[in-house]
């Protein structure tokens, strides 16, 4: 068998400037990350995703690079990279790091020095037009209302760049060869200080291999090129990731694994929107549907689910009526809480209004899905949003980790802090922080350390064959995972109404289901059909043992 460590991990996504301050500058750091890898191992997540931590103008929260080899000083050195990577190795602790080369700051060496010279071989990394082209709008400009075009003047240059981003974000043309080596030398560096894998930025638009006529045109097979970079990878480090950010259909995606030979992950965008609607209707058909929709994965592949993510809750995929469905249920303040006119910008906890028993049902349904959970740091918490804050701001705030000053995040004036602390309403600091959280039986903290211990200990959820069961209630959802001869059966009730699911459970018939979450006695699948008393919101996994009565 394969040692696909990614099958079974528990992925948890953070941004260093706001995730613990070690010298007290009022911005997170590799110190104090370091400090807090012990936090870490005892919540039980297996790797780190690190978002951009690269030198940069901090335009877009570190996805406009200008060096691609170094740390931001702000965030320390390539020094306490190391020593991070080391005591997270020490820890059995993945890293896994962004990859955001689909474009560079405008800030970078290579446009700078393009600009400054057209002659100079730096020129043809980048787009160039010498005419304004017409702009694509659908799909076109990635953030609609901060962004208006998708070329840009560059008066320097004399001629108007092509950007899919900000404008401070060139696009870099990977049909130049000297860019796909340079993209080349970057993995090869970031392998050699220990890193288990890349998540991809922007992977769509990555390999969108530009064509002269039609800048924005994908040429006939746009993916060889995702060989090639998985081709590098591999003969670099057998055992790391490409984890590609591709929200796309589903007949797409099937092309991003191919046949294992691409990509090995993929974030599971299109689960999640339905997943959002299936919540907002407390109805399971919406997710059934989408995971029935999603392409087969090779046997080395596997999807990346997550609740939410750093940026905003994107709901393109599904229709007008679709979205306002789920903004009623969770964004009713369309004015505060929308944006890009496709999502949403809040945390979940607070969509939820904290509801704790649905927030365990969520991350319950999160770690049992078929593929690999993803966290986004602080959703262990719960934690809340700032709404005053600009644009994708809200949801990225810092940790919170203490009732004490800045939430234990830093030890700065409160005013010199990289993005406030949330201190106001339900979500404030002084009452949803780790140190107070680990300290309350039943809190989502403590509940999110014992389900992530269980989810390691079921295999069968991120490598086995999965099938979604019937379970004659609109509300409720229910699949099952068997891998080398073990089963695990999740149910979840998507509604706040107690309910009765029924599941046919023939291939159980006679076998035994112990409950892995609550104390309670051991059913026994007697006949084909076996029903479950289900509490609002509830969630139970069970593991089918044959132990036959
Ligand atoms: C996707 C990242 O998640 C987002 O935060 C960023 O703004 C864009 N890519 C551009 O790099
Ligand atoms: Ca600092």
């Amino acid at each position: 068998m394969l040692d696909l460590w990614y099958k079974n991990a528990v992925i948890y996504c953070l941004d260093i400037e706001t995730y613990m301050d070690g010298n007290g500058d009022g911005i997170g750091d590799f110190v104090g990350l370091t400090q807090r890898l012990d936090y870490l191992t005892g919540l039980g997540i297996t790797c780190v995703w690190l978002m951009p931590f690269y030198p940069s103008p901090n335009k877009d929260n570190g996805y406009d690079v200008m060096d691609y080899y170094s740390v931001d000083p702000r965030l320390g050195s390539l020094g306490d990279f190391v020593e991070f990577s080391r005591r997270a190795e020490e820890r059995g602790i993945r890293i896994i790091v962004d990859l955001v080369v689909n474009h560079t700051s405008d800030q970078h060496p290579w446009f700078q020095e393009a600009v400054r010279d057209r002659e100079s071989k730096y020129w043809d990394y980048y787009l160039w037009s010498e005419q304004k082209p017409e702009d694509i709008q659908e799909g076109g400009v990635m953030f609609p209302g901060l962004q208006d075009t998708t070329w840009t003047y560059y008066e320097k240059a004399g001629a108007y760049y092509a950007h899919r981003f900000y404008d401070h974000q060139a696009d870099l043309n990977i049909t130049n060869p000297e860019v796909r080596a340079e993209i080349q030398r970057i993995m090869g560096f970031w392998l050699a200080l220990g890193v288990s894998g890349f998540r991809i930025d922007a992977a769509p638009h990555l390999i969108e291999l530009r064509q002269a006529d039609n800048l924005f045109e994908r040429v006939e097979d746009p993916y060889i090129y995702i060989d090639e970079m998985r081709d590098f990878l591999s003969w670099r480090r057998g055992d790391a990731i490409l984890l590609a950010e591709a929200n796309e259909t589903p007949d797409e995606l099937s092309k991003y694994f191919d046949h294992g030979d691409r990509m090995q992950m993929l974030f599971n965008f299109w689960g999640n929107q339905y997943f959002f609607l299936a919540l907002a209707r407390q109805e399971a058909a919406p997710l059934v549907q989408a995971f029935q929709d999603l392409p087969p994965v090779p046997s080395i592949g596997q999807w990346a689910n997550f609740v939410r993510n750093h940026d905003e809750l994107t709901l393109d995929k599904l229709s007008d009526d679709e979205q306002d469905e789920i903004a009623a249920a969770f964004a009713p303040d369309r004015d505060t809480m929308w944006i890009f006119d496709r999502g949403i910008r809040r945390r979940f906890a607070p969509m939820v209004n904290g509801d704790l028993q649905l927030l365990k049902m969520t991350y319950s349904l999160l770690l049992s899905l078929p593929g690999t959970p993803v966290l986004n740091y602080g959703e262990e918490l719960g934690i809340g949003d700032d709404l005053s804050l600009e644009e994708r701001k809200p949801a990225r705030t810092p940790m919170q980790w203490s009732p004490g000053k800045n939430g234990g995040f830093s030890t700065a004036a409160p005013e010199d802090l990289i993005l406030p602390v949330v201190s106001e309403g339900q979500f404030n600091y002084k009452e949803v922080n780790v140190a107070c959280l680990r300290r309350e039986p039943g809190s989502l903290l403590t509940w999110m350390e014992q389900a992530i211990r269980l989810r390691k200990e079921c295999p069968e959820l991120g490598w086995g064959q999965w099938q979604i069961l019937d379970t004659k209630h609109p509300s409720v959802f229910a699949h099952r995972c068997q891998w080398q001869g073990n089963v695990v059966i999740a149910i979840h009730n998507f509604s706040p109404d107690p309910c009765t699911a029924t599941l046919t459970l023939k291939d159980d018939l006679d076998h035994c289901l112990v409950d892995l979450f609550k104390n309670q006695p051991e059913e026994t699948v007697s006949a084909p059909t076996h029903e479950f008393q289900l509490e609002g919101y509830d969630y139970r996994w069970f593991r089918v043992t044959n132990s036959v009565i």
